[in-house]
C-alpha cells in the first residue's frame, strides 16, 4: 500500500498529461543526445582522499549547523570516486549512451590556485579512459558548485574578480587534458559545460549552493543581493574567457555552453499585471545569463529593478560574452506560476530585502490540483509537484519568443528529474524500486519533449535525466532521492528502479538502439 503521506494525485490538470498519443510512433534521430547526469560533489565521496582540497560544500555540513535539512554530509555519498568502474559497466549494460558529470575543481587544484594534485588528475585520466573503453560519451561540466574553500577564505570566491583567472586556469588545464579524449574518439557529439546553473548565485533559491554566499566567515562573504549579482557577473566573465580560448586558441570543435536553471512560468490570472510578472521572472531566470549571451548585456527589466546592484560590462567584455554558447542548455524540472507582487512593483524594487526581489513577482510551483501560491523551496515537498507538461510550451517559448535571435542553435534539456519525498520513508527494497511516480513523470516529460520536437518543430537535440542514482541533494541532503538507481548507503550497492526501465524503454520505442 502507498504510504499515507501521499496526497491524492489529480491528473486532470492541463499541465499534467502523462502520455501524448500523437507521438507514440515518432522516432528520434541517431544523433539525439541522451543519458543520465550527476555532479562530482553529489556522488564522488572521498572528500578528503588522495590530495583533494576542501570545497565550500565539504565545509558547510560539518561546520554550519542546519545548513543541510537532514544533517547528512557529502563525505561518502555514492562513493563513485572508488566505484566508477562498476558504474560505467552498469551504464553500458543498461544501454545508456552518454554520461553528464562534473569534475571537482578542488580535487584537481586543492586550494583553487597553486599546485595541481597529480593524484586527482590521475583519477580523472582513469575515469575518462574507462568511459571511453565502455563507449559512453562524456558530457563534462567544469564547475558544479564545489568552489575550493581556500578561494572563499582568501578573497570571497565568486564575489571577487580574482576568481576569473583562477577558474580559467583550471578550465584550460582540464580542456587541454581531456579535450583530446573527447575530441576524436566518439562517433557522436559530446559537450563541454563551463558552469552549472549560475542562477544559484542567488542565495534565495535555496540557500547558498554556489558557495559564495556563506554568512560572514573569517569576515568575508556577507552575502546579499550585491554579492549574488557579482557572482553572476564573474561567472559570465569566466565563462566567456574559457569559451573564447576554447574556440579561438585551442580550436575546439565540440559544442560548449552553460546549464541554466529555469522553468515554464504561467500567469496566475489573465490580468496584464500577472503577464508582466511572468515577463520579469523570465528576464530574471533566463535573461540574467541569457541576455548577455544573445545581446551582450543584462535585460532592461533587471537593470531597472536592480540599478547599481547589477554590475556593468565594458564594451570588450560585452563583445566576448555575446554569442559565447553554442546552444541553450536547460535544466527544467517543473512549471511555475507568477503573480504581481502584493505591494506593487515600485515598493518591491525599492526594497532589496523584499522576499520577491529582484523579479518582483510572487512565484510558486504549479500543483496538479490547482494553482495555489506558496513559498518556493527545494526541500522535499516541492518536487512532488513536478509538472511534466510545462516543458512542451516552454521549449517553443524559448526558441520562438525568448531567444529568437539564436533560433536554430538548439536546446538540450541538460537535466530533468523528480524527487518523491515519500521515497526515503520506504523500508523495503521492493517499495523503493517500485517508483511509479517517477516513472510516470519521466514518461510524461519525455513525451512532452518529443511533442515539442516533432509536433511543434522545436530544435531540441538532447535530454539528460537527473540523476544516475540517489545522491547528496545539497541543502536537502542524502534523504532527498532523485536517482533512477537506488544506492544502499551501507553496502553502496546500486539497483535500477522501475523509472530507469521506463526511461530506457522510452528511448527504445522512439528509435534509439541500446
Ligand atoms: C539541478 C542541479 O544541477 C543538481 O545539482 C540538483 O541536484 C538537481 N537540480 C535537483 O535539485
Amino acid at each position: 500500500p502507498e504510504p499515507s503521506v501521499y496526497p491524492k494525485p489529480n491528473y486532470l490538470h492541463p499541465l499534467v498529461p502523462a502520455y501524448i498519443s500523437e507521438v507514440e510512433d515518432a522516432k528520434l534521430p541517431d544523433d539525439f543526445l541522451w543519458g543520465v547526469a550527476s555532479a562530482a560533489l553529489q556522488v564522488e565521496g572521498a572528500a578528503a582522499d588522495e590530495g583533494k582540497g576542501p570545497s565550500v560544500w565539504d565545509f558547510l555540513p560539518h561546520r554550519w549547523a542546519n545548513s543541510v535539512l537532514d544533517n547528512t554530509t557529502a563525505d561518502v555519498a555514492a562513493n563513485s570516486y572508488y566505484l566508477y568502474k562498476q558504474d560505467s559497466l552498469r551504464l553500458k549494460a543498461l544501454g545508456i549512451q552518454s554520461y553528464s558529470f562534473s569534475i571537482s575543481w578542488p580535487r584537481v587544484i586543492p586550494f583553487g590556485k597553486g599546485p595541481v594534485n597529480e593524484q586527482g588528475v590521475k583519477h580523472y585520466d582513469d575515469f575518462f579512459e574507462d568511459l571511453l573503453s565502455n563507449d559512453i560519451k562524456a558530457v563534462v561540466t567544469l564547475f558544479h558548485w564545489d568552489t575550493p574553500l581556500a578561494l572563499f577564505n582568501s578573497y570571497g570566491a565568486w564575489t571577487s574578480e580574482e576568481i576569473v583567472a583562477d577558474f580559467v586556469r583550471y578550465a584550460k588545464l582540464m580542456i587541454e587534458r581531456y579535450g583530446t579524449y573527447i575530441l576524436p574518439s566518439y562517433k557522436y557529439t559530446t559537450v563541454w559545460y563551463t558552469f552549472n546553473e549560475p542562477q544559484y548565485c542567488n542565495w534565495r533559491f535555496s540557500g547558498y549552493p554556489y558557495g559564495s554566499l556563506l554568512p560572514s566567515y573569517n569576515g568575508i562573504g556577507t552575502g546579499g543581493v550585491k554579492a549574488a549579482f557579482l557572482c553572476g557577473h564573474y561567472t559570465l566573465l569566466a565563462h566567456a574567457e574559457v569559451y573564447d580560448w576554447y574556440k579561438n586558441v585551442f580550436k575546439g570543435t565540440k559544442p560548449m555552453s552553460f546549464k541554466n536553471s529555469a522553468n515554464w512560468i504561467t500567469p496566475n490570472s489573465t490580468s496584464a499585471a500577472d503577464a508582466e510578472a511572468v515577463q520579469r521572472v523570465n528576464d530574471y531566470n533566463m535573461g540574467w545569463f541569457g541576455g548577455p549571451w544573445t545581446d551582450g548585456d543584462y535585460p532592461e527589466s533587471l537593470r531597472s529593478t536592480l540599478g547599481d546592484l547589477l554590475p556593468t560590462f565594458t564594451q570588450e567584455q560585452k563583445d566576448k560574452i555575446k554569442g559565447s554558447a553554442d546552444f541553450y542548455a536547460l535544466d527544467g524540472y517543473t512549471a511555475n506560476i507568477a503573480a504581481a507582487p502584493p505591494n506593487g512593483i515600485a515598493a518591491c524594487a525599492a526594497n532589496s530585502s523584499d522576499p520577491n526581489f529582484p523579479s518582483c513577482a510572487v512565484t510558486a510551483t504549479v500543483q496538479p490540483d490547482g494553482f495555489p501560491i506558496g513559498p518556493n523551496s527545494d526541500a522535499g515537498a516541492t518536487w512532488l509537484w513536478s509538472t511534466p507538461g510545462g516543458i512542451r510550451p516552454y521549449l517553443s517559448f524559448i526558441e520562438n519568443e525568448y531567444f529568437p535571435k539564436v533560433k536554430g542553435k538548439g536546446i538540450v534539456v541538460s537535466e530533468f528529474g523528480f524527487a518523491d519525498p515519500a521515497e526515503s520513508q520506504f523500508n523495503t527494497l521492493g517499495q523503493i524500486l517500485w517508483d511509479l511516480r517517477r516513472a510516470d513523470y519521466i514518461q510524461g516529460f519525455l513525451d512532452n519533449i518529443l511533442a515539442a520536437r516533432v509536433l511543434d518543430g522545436v530544435n531540441v537535440t538532447g535530454v539528460f535525466a537527473w540523476a544516475i542514482y540517489d545522491n547528496f541533494e545539497w541543502n536537502s541532503g542524502l534523504g532527498t532521492k532523485f536517482g533512477l538507481q537506488y544506492v544502499n548507503l551501507t553496502s553502496q550497492e546500486r539497483h535500477p528502479k522501475a523509472s530507469m526501465f521506463q526511461f530506457l524503454n522510452w528511448f527504445k520505442l522512439h528509435g534509439q538502439d541500446q
